[in-house]
């Protein structure tokens, strides 16, 4: 009985008669914190969405989770925490106890901050949640300030946000990689004990592990349904996602995301305030789909740049001739561009440096053109496009310079990151290092380089954005000895900032985001850039995995995906002409390779097929994704997605072999997300052969299409189908 009233008291403390919810939705999902007056604010729900009066049930029905919304260090020492900061005067203690919220808004949404501080020291933290209108993500992050007369108060860990989930059977799924391997999706089941996804390469922040996470609350993972979280953390530097599981009574996974600590310690003057990069959520009912639709939707609305624009067919020099550019060869290129019906040119590394030449090794910095090589220089190559009725596009990798072997090294050694009395280590070529982006001198040299290009050539259309090393020489000679530490986040807003008057000045010139490849594909960067090189590996049957795993969170328009020679230069793999086409043609579609290398028959057919592309991108580009085999699945024998315009009357399947052996059997695959209703006639996009043949200009309805499928025919070793299907009234 003294249990029973002692529990009774306990649920009156933690749960009172007048708390405070704070719900922040969207059309529909809820997130619901309690922000009662001097208490710790608390986290009670995310998920589908509730009324208001549903929010009352948390004061009787003990469901929800209440716990803190933002622990602090010391609060509960045993489990995991947002914040530990060290006051001026030395103390780590810290209790953030609401003070009010405060509800505002925007064009683009809501924002609701929960403002809280310290009981004992004048050190506050704001908790901010965002919503999207007409989409079904909320964003989180923190702003923390202080007023501490006695100095700085060091933030040791200040994560963006912590989200607890609640459940027996909660599965992660997350992505990890490397150089032409990247986005590898991996899904395990949250066990007790820490899950942590970080990543420190300092530049580049996604050729290993990504910052984007799914979870799911039912058991493993579907791609269709299910109660599914998904969160991406929009930060291009060092990140830590981690999930802390604890096993006391019930199963809690305590999800915290942000900047990573790891040398990271930064010093928080009074009157300053350190905002933390967001972390966007999503809620589906509809499994991982329904997630990747959700981020889609709103990268193209809200965060990439010119989100809605149809993407060119391009192609880029790189694999053609690598550094051996020359105008001849530009010229060439340009020209059978033009006759395939291509839109933009771009010219890849190797046409600028004269003193010292490019190679791997030298002359990175010194962007002047290479005039042995273009004796005509840009302006000529510019006219050649012209000519050829084709955009010109150059390339540039602006935040490094080979620290031996370059002007740049010679006359400005300090732009460089380097640890005093070290030899810098040099990366790519052996002496490739990054340049000291906390440097205002250095954020004006790479504005510079930018905006030199587009005064002196305004003919250049689109920029090609590298990155191509780490942050190996972790040192800075513009931050003061004891602001080192502080590397890691001035170099991100040195960058950021940087962009953002590259992106004020040329807002109309297509950028895309390289870093050998996959190696920056993050929403923090989307903003400034239309668009990313997914890979620097074209081989198409591996593509088909890193394009898989990069749809999770973003949206085909920004893909890259380029045909390239066969074998293919990375893997040495003969894929057939199709089998490329088709998997490039779920992207951005584009080339890496001298046209001149395909015979006259390949010609044609990559004529017609960037012809289709044209015709269909605005389906493939902007229409919603349905993943429908995955090759992760299904013994590995086919992928399978297609994507469907908005009012679905429209659609684009696509289906590729990825195991190839006797006796095999293919089955049908169901269509997704289709009208049930609607009559849709089947075409054939890229035919080869006659296998599909007998389908060609059936009509077939869309319930049929969804739930009896159809049947690929895929017989020989990489065979593929691209099949276009539009609404018959
Ligand atoms: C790495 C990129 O990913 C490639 O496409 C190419 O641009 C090279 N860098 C050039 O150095």
């Amino acid at each position: 009985m003294r249990r029973i009233i002692l529990f009774c008291l306990l649920c009156m403390t933690a749960f009172p008669a007048f708390a405070e919810y704070v719900h922040i939705s969207t059309e529909k999902t809820s997130l619901v914190l309690r922000a009662n007056r001097n208490e710790a604010p608390l986290f009670i729900f995310y998920g589908s969405r509730l009324n208001d009066a549903d929010l009352k049930q948390f004061d009787v029905s003990g469901a929800g989770i209440f716990r803190h919304a933002y622990p602090e260090y010391n609060r509960h020492t045993a489990d995991d925490f947002a914040i530990l900061v060290e006051h001026a005067d030395g103390n780590i203690m810290l209790r953030l106890l609401v003070t009010a919220v405060t509800r505002s808004g925007d064009d683009k949404g809501e924002i609701v901050t929960i403002s809280t501080k310290d009981p004992v020291y004048p050190f506050y933290v704001d908790l901010k949640y965002r919503t999207y209108n007409g989409t079904e993500i909320i964003e989180m992050w923190t702003e923390i300030r202080h007023s501490e007369k006695k100095g700085d108060v060091i933030l040791k860990k200040y994560a963006s946000a912590h989200l607890p989930v609640w459940g027996h059977d909660v599965w992660v799924s997350h992505q990890y990689g490397d150089w032409a391997k990247e986005c590898t999706i991996s899904e395990e089941k949250l066990v007790p004990g820490q899950f942590v996804v970080k990543n420190h390469d300092g530049a580049r922040n996604t050729h290993t592990a990504h910052s984007e996470i799914m979870l799911s609350l039912d058991g493993k993972f579907s791609e269709d349904h299910g109660r599914v979280i998904g969160a991406a953390l929009s930060w291009p530097g060092n990140y830590k996602l981690s999930i802390d599981t604890d096993k006391i009574g019930k199963f809690v996974h305590h999800f915290f995301a942000g900047i990573d600590e790891t040398a990271s310690e930064y010093h928080l003057k009074a009157g300053e305030t350190f905002v933390t990069p967001p972390l966007a959520l999503s809620f589906s009912t509809e499994g991982k789909g329904g997630i990747s639709r959700a981020f889609h939707k709103w990268g193209r609305e809200y965060k990439i740049h010119k989100g809605y624009e149809p993407r060119k067919v391009l192609l880029n020099s790189w694999e053609g001739v690598y550094m051996d550019v020359d105008h001849e060869k530009m010229a060439s290129m340009m020209k059978d561009l033009s006759y395939l019906g291509g839109e933009l040119f771009v010219m890849d590394d190797g046409w600028f440096a004269n003193k010292w030449g490019r190679t791997e090794g030298s002359g990175l910095g010194d962007w002047d053109v290479d005039l042995k090589k273009l004796p005509d220089g840009i302006p000529a190559l510019i006219d050649e496009a012209g000519k050829n009725n084709v955009l010109f596009g150059i390339w540039i990798e602006p935040e490094s310079g080979n620290w031996k072997n370059s002007e740049l090294w010679e006359k400005h050694p300090d732009w460089f990151l380097q640890n005093p009395g070290y030899e810098p280590l040099g990366i790519r070529g052996g002496s490739q290092a990054l340049l000291d982006m906390t440097n205002p001198k250095v954020q004006d040299f790479v504005f510079g380089i930018v905006d030199g290009l587009l005064t002196e050539y305004p003919g250049i259309a689109y920029i090609k954005w590298d990155a191509n090393v780490y942050m190996a020489n972790y040192g800075s000679k513009y931050l003061p000895a004891k602001r080192q530490s502080h590397l890691g986040v001035e170099y991100h807003r040195g960058l950021l900032a940087t962009l953002e008057r590259v992106r004020a000045k040329y807002p109309d010139v297509i950028i895309q985001d390289c870093a050998s490849g996959g190696g920056r594909v993050n929403y923090g960067l989307m903003p400034y850039f239309d668009e990313v090189w997914t890979s620097d590996n074209t081989d198409a049957w591996q593509r088909v995995f890193i394009q898989w795993g990069t749809s999770e969170f973003f949206p085909a328009s920004i893909m890259g995906a380029h045909v390239s020679a066969s074998p293919n230069h990375q893997s040495g793999r003969v894929v057939p002409l199709k089998y490329r086409f088709d998997v490039a043609m779920s992207g951005r579609l584009g080339l890496e390779m001298k046209p001149s290398d395909f015979s006259p028959e390949e010609m044609e057919f990559a004529k017609r097929a960037i012809a289709d592309y044209k015709r269909l991108r605005d389906v493939i580009q902007f229409g919603e994704l349905y993943r429908l085999v995955s090759p992760y699945e299904a013994n590995g024998e086919l992928a399978s997605l297609m994507y469907v315009n908005e009012d679905k009357s429209h659609a684009v399947f696509y289906a590729y072999k990825m195991k190839h052996y006797v006796n095999q059997h293919i089955t049908p695959v169901c269509l997704a997300g289709l009208d049930p209703d609607k009559m849709y006639r089947l075409h054939e996009i890229n035919k080869n052969d006659d296998a599909f043949g007998w389908m060609e200009g059936t009509v077939v309805s869309g319930r049929a299409l969804m739930s009896a499928g159809f049947q690929p025919y895929l017989h020989k070793e990489y065979a593929s189908r691209m099949i276009e299907l539009i609404e018959v009234k």
